[in-house]
């Protein structure tokens, strides 16, 4: 039996977005099975969303915002670096495995780059199974 993961993606309104909106446009594949939630900065991602995310069944989250240095709020991003890194910590923990927390530096200019890491990210989780906590969640 194949298995398809569920995939939920935060991406900043200035970047990831607009990254995503680029890879639409000129008409990119990647992987229909991940769910975007737009926030204006990667900064405004707080820890529990991601817990939370798992908690509800996703297999994989990922958040695709600014490269260092373009944040549109300074330094929202690398804040959230340190909060994934820390999550990442305890999914390994848990049992999770950090690897399903990602997260990508994607410009409004690099669609290929957000097709490319969304595929990428479902042929890692592919690997990696399903979330273990998915058969007692519900993610609608
Ligand atoms: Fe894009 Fe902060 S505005 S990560």
């Amino acid at each position: 039996m194949s298995f398809e993961p569920d995939i939920l993606g935060f991406a900043c309104n200035w970047c990831g977005y607009a990254g995503a909106d680029g890879a639409g446009q000129a008409k990119l594949k990647y992987p229909a099975n991940i769910k975007i939630i737009r926030v204006m900065c990667l900064g405004r991602v707080d820890a529990a969303f991601m817990l939370r995310a798992f908690e509800k069944g996703y297999d994989g989250v990922a958040l695709i915002g600014c490269h260092i240095g373009d944040c549109h709020y300074i330094s929202g991003n690398k804040n959230a670096v340190d909060v994934v890194k820390n999550v990442k910590q305890i999914l390994d923990t848990m049992g999770l495995n950090g690897a399903r927390l990602r997260l990508e530096e994607v410009s409004s200019a690099e669609g290929p780059k957000f097709a490319a890491v969304v595929t990428s990210f479902r042929q890692e989780l592919i690997g990696l199974g399903p979330n273990p906590l998915k058969a007692a969640a519900s993610h609608g």
